[in-house]
Formats: structure tokens, C-alpha cells, sequence
């Protein structure tokens, strides 16, 4: 920890352990991460964390069905997700499991505070439960979404279970008028702006008090003052977001990291857990007395409905699969190719407009690969380290410096314009920022034609052509670095540069750093080209 460094606190949702990791979760994994990378090269002292919803009906329901205890069924799955986050270079700080023990106490802490401030009361619930969304229907709401008969979920239409136990309330409908307050006064807490209003629209429209604990069943946090309850698995897993920065945690060292890390600064969640996180979520913490996050940025959804995805296996590719695909098969050790998982993270961060849903299919994977990554971006490293070898046997020649030439310019506006994209959370901007360069370096060499210098004897003028082209490579190498970790990694490497990773974003952005001398060298295509047949 760098207590010098601001804080930087981002989030995933934690995913229920029903099943296996999957396209749509490494989806806002791979998001997260790529800004948690950024951050920590722009200097903020990063805190990403995501992990796992272990509690609820289903996962309890889920282990049934096994013939296993909910805990061990955890246990089973938790691997996968943190094996899968290896594979595709997630970088998290921490890794949490809503089963423990500091999260209990977190809970439980949460809980009592809610009590206090009087916000909790017990009641009888009788109402509709979906146990797949882990939501609570009442009879208005089945009425208006046209369920009042069948009794069918109105989010996944799957058959309710009606429930009628004593439970914990919480008074949520005291807090309509604080939540409008805080949205007009956070105009930026809410986003994308689709998002806001429809979150502003639901809360207008009244809220009401909400059923936070469970009596018919047991796999949850017990609620100490009330005997037979356990938590409502969404208050429970909000409450990750807190245990994470050490509330609830009696040791002095995490009151002190709790105070230097929340607010959080943004939580990242699809466009189905909206609710949860922008209207019961800032009024839970509003009961509680804490801070509410800077910001939810909710993406839509990947859809490959009515498009194929493989002509072989239906649509229900594994992120696995396709890193696999993209990067010419596994390893020899069984370990995904890095090169693959680069391309994987490049597609869906490039070729989806963050925020909206996205229409996703192999054509198109193959395509954007091909244009941006194995042509454009693969070529230009290629060209430029052979180059090198063949003109100045692989050292970055001595020139003068001059900011004088069509790549240094638009190197120049680089950093602030994809620092805006980022921090917008915008990665198609920030990935077309990046390919700008990729594209000009390309075209500077067809204009310069550094083959030409080199047979007229001009080397002053090949020397200056060639340093902004391996100048421009080192660049876009930094500035694809949270998109793509390995890739960038390996081109600075054969730069004969340090860890790019771990660069400083803004100090390595200026122009002309690149040392003379440095022995590069030309190595294998970063991206090889993909023929359909080896697709689709
Ligand atoms: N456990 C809750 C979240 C609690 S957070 C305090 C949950 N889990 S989940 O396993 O269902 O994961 C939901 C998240 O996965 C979505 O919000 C979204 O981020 C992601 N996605 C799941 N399917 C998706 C798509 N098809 N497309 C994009 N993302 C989707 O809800």
C-alpha cells in the first residue's frame, strides 16, 4: 500500500456461483480490469476487486440438486472463476467470497447499523419470489408486467414461488426524496445517461419497503438480534463492496484503510442489476451513515442471438474457446496463448460500444482482428523492427529529437485524449485514439519509404524516418498496455524497454524518450493472420 498515491477503488459484481464463468462475466471482468490497469499507470494506488455471491436460495438449491452442502458446491466452483481470471490476466487486488468470515462480520456489522438509525422493522412478507433473479415481486408489480395470472417472473420468466414468513424490513420507502436529492446533486453517479433516467423514472414512480431477511431457509449471514433470520442474499452481496475495504473490521490498520478507500469510485455492473446498485444500494448505505460511490457505469449486453457464432458449436463459446481460436490453439502446456487473450480483450473492448448492448459474432471477432490487430498494429511492429535490423543492425539509431513530423504530432494530443476516453469509460474511443497512431505509422512508411533513403544513401533522413516509427511503436505499445497487457509487454521487450505494465502513463508519454542504442530485436508476428477456415 502507497499512502502517497491517491486511491483508486473499483469493483465488479461478485458472480453467483451457479455455474460457470462465461462470456457476459469475463465481459465486465475484462472492463474492469483494463481500467484498474490504467489507473495504476496513471499513478493511483488501485484497489479492483471482484469475486464470488455465495449465499441465496439458488446456490443452496444449486448444491441440493448435486447432493452436495452449499459450501463444498462453492468450493467446487470458486476455481473456475479465479482460474479464468488468471487466464485472461486479470489483474484484481483481491478476490472475495461472500462465505468469509470477514464478510460475516461485515454483514452483520451493516445490519446493526441499519438497526440503530431505526430503519428496520419486522413484518410479515407475503409475496412472489423468483429464486433464479433472487428478487421479490409484489402483486402490483406481477399486475403491471401482465403476471398476475400465471405467476411467472417478470424479469426471466421463469415460475415464482410464493412466500409468507416473518422478515426483516427495510425502509427504503423513506429514502424516494434522498435519492432524487443525491442524483441532482451527483449528476455523474448514474451512468451511462439511458440509465439514469430510467433509474430517476423508477424511483419517481415510489418506492417501497423491501423484505432483508429470510426465515424459511439458512444459507446466509444470521442476523445477530434477530433469531432465525439470515440476510436477503442482495443486501449480503452489496455489502462485499464494504468488507472488501475493511468495514466491520475492529483493527485500527483497516478503520484507516476503510477511511482512505470509500467511497468507492466506480462499481461496474451489467444493465440487469441497475436497481440494485443506483437505488437500494445508496440507500443502504445512506441508513448506515456511509459515503455513496462516485460512480455505476452499467453496460449492456452481448447478444449473438440470430447471429451464429460457430458454424460448429452453436453460440455457446467459452472465453477459453475463442482466446484459444484467436491465438492459434493452446500452448504446449495447456495454457491459453497471450497473444489470444490480448485479441479477445481488444474485441469486445474495441467493437462494443461500452454502455450499449452489442451484437457479437465470430465474423465479426475475425474481421476486427485481422483489420486492426494482425494488419495494422501486428504489421507495423513487424515492419519497423525488421527495419531497424536491416538498417542499423537492430539499434534505435541517433538522431535529433524533433517534434517536427506528422507522428510526433498526433503523439503529441494522445494522452488527453485517451485518458478523456477512459475516464468516460468510453474503450471504442479510447482503442480508435490508439489506432490513429497505428494507422499514421503505417502510412508514414509508405510515405518516407525508409527503403528508398536507404538506397539513396540518406542516412540523416533514415535515421530521423526510422526513430518516429519505432518511437510511434513504443507509444502505442504504452497506450494499448491496459487493453492488452501481454502484447504491449512484449513489444517493449523487444525494445529493450522495462515493464510496461508498470509505466508511468504520463511521464512515458512525451515524445523523443526512446533511447539511441537500445538493441531491439524482431521476433515472431504479435498477431498471426487468421483465414476464415480457421474460425469459423
Ligand atoms: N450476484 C449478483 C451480483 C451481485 S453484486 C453485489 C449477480 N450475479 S451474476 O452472476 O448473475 O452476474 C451478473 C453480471 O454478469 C451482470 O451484471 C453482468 O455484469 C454480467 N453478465 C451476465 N450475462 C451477461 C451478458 N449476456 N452480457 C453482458 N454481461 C452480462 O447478478
Amino acid at each position: 500500500m502507497n499512502n502517497n498515491k491517491p486511491s483508486y477503488y473499483l469493483t465488479t459484481p461478485i458472480y453467483y456461483v451457479n455455474g460457470e464463468p462465461h462470456l457476459g462475466t469475463a465481459y465486465t471482468t475484462i472492463a474492469a480490469d483494463t481500467l484498474a490497469r490504467f489507473k495504476r499507470m496513471q499513478g493511483f494506488d488501485v484497489k479492483f476487486l471482484t469475486g464470488l455471491d455465495e449465499h441465496g436460495q439458488k446456490v443452496a438449491d444449486n448444491a441440493a440438486a448435486a447432493g452436495v452442502s452449499p459450501k463444498e458446491w462453492c468450493d467446487r466452483l470458486a476455481p473456475k472463476f479465479t482460474d479464468l481470471w488468471q487466464a485472461l490476466n486479470i489483474s484484481n487486488d483481491d478476490f472475495i467470497r461472500t462465505t468469509e468470515e470477514r464478510h460475516t462480520r461485515a454483514v452483520q456489522r451493516f445490519y446493526e447499523a441499519m438497526q440503530e438509525g431505526g430503519y428496520l422493522r419486522k413484518d410479515t412478507y407475503k409475496g412472489w419470489y423468483c429464486v433464479h433473479e433472487e428478487t421479490f415481486y409484489t402483486d402490483e408489480e406481477l399486475h403491471q408486467a401482465g403476471h398476475a395470472d400465471d405467476h411467472l417472473c417478470p424479469d426471466c420468466g421463469r415460475p415464482l414461488e410464493f412466500d409468507e414468513e416473518e422478515n426483516l424490513f427495510f425502509k427504503l420507502s423513506e429514502f424516494e426524496q434522498p435519492l432524487l436529492d443525491f442524483y441532482a446533486a451527483h449528476s455523474d453517479f448514474i451512468q451511462p445517461e439511458t440509465r439514469r433516467n430510467e433509474v430517476l423514472s423508477f424511483v419517481k414512480g415510489g418506492l417501497k419497503d423491501l423484505s432483508v431477511s429470510r426465515t424459511s431457509f439458512d444459507w446466509g449471514v444470521p442476523i445477530p438480534f434477530a433469531e432465525g433470520h439470515v440476510s436477503y442474499v442482495w443486501f449480503d452481496a452489496l455489502i462485499n463492496y464494504l468488507t472488501a475495504v475493511g468495514y466491520g473490521d475492529p483493527d485500527s490498520q483497516a478503520a484507516a484503510e476503510f477511511a482512505r478507500r470509500w467511497p468507492a469510485q466506480v462499481h461496474f455492473v451489467g444493465k440487469d442489476i441497475i436497481r440494485f446498485h443506483c437505488v437500494i444500494w445508496p440507500a443502504m448505505l445512506m441508513a448506515a451513515g456511509l459515503p455513496v460511490p462516485e460512480r455505476v457505469f452499467a453496460h449492456g449486453f452481448l447478444l449473438t442471438k440470430g447471429e451464429k457464432m460457430s458454424k460448429s458449436r452453436g453460440n455457446a463459446m467459452s472465453p477459453t474457446d475463442l482466446c484459444a481460436l484467436l491465438g492459434g490453439g493452446l500452448l504446449p502446456d495447456g495454457s491459453l496463448p497471450p497473444a489470444g487473450v490480448d485479441a479477445y480483450r481488444y474485441y469486445f473492448l474495441s467493437d462494443v460500444q461500452f454502455g450499449a448492448d452489442g451484437q457479437i459474432s465470430l465474423e465479426r471477432m475475425l474481421q476486427v482482428y485481422n483489420a486492426d490487430l494482425a494488419n495494422s498494429w501486428g504489421n507495423l511492429v513487424s515492419r519497423v523492427l525488421s527495419m531497424t535490423k536491416k538498417y542499423f543492425e537492430g539499434k534505435v539509431p541517433e538522431t535529433a529529437v524533433g517534434i517536427d513530423n506528422s507522428l510526433a504530432q498526433i503523439a503529441a494530443g494522445l494522452y488527453d485524449k485517451v485518458s478523456q476516453a477512459m475516464d468516460a469509460i468510453d474503450y471504442s474511443g479510447a482503442c480508435a485514439a490508439v489506432m490513429e497512431l497505428v494507422d499514421a505509422a503505417n502510412g508514414y512508411i509508405e510515405n518516407e519509404a525508409p527503403w528508398a533513403l536507404a538506397k539513396a544513401g540518406d542516412a540523416a533522413k533514415l535515421a530521423q524516418v526510422m526513430y518516429a516509427l519505432l518511437e510511434s511503436v513504443r507509444l502505442i505499445a504504452l497506450y494499448f498496455a491496459a487493453i492488452m497487457p501481454s502484447t504491449s509487454a512484449d513489444v517493449w521487450g523487444r525494445l529493450d524497454l522495462s515493464d510496461v505494465t508498470k509505466a508511468d502513463l504520463k511521464a512515458e508519454s512525451a515524445w523523443g524518450l526512446l533511447p539511441a542504442g537500445n538493441q531491439t530485436k524482431v521476433g515472431q508476428p504479435l498477431f498471426q493472420r487468421l483465414k476464415e477456415s480457421d474460425v469459423l
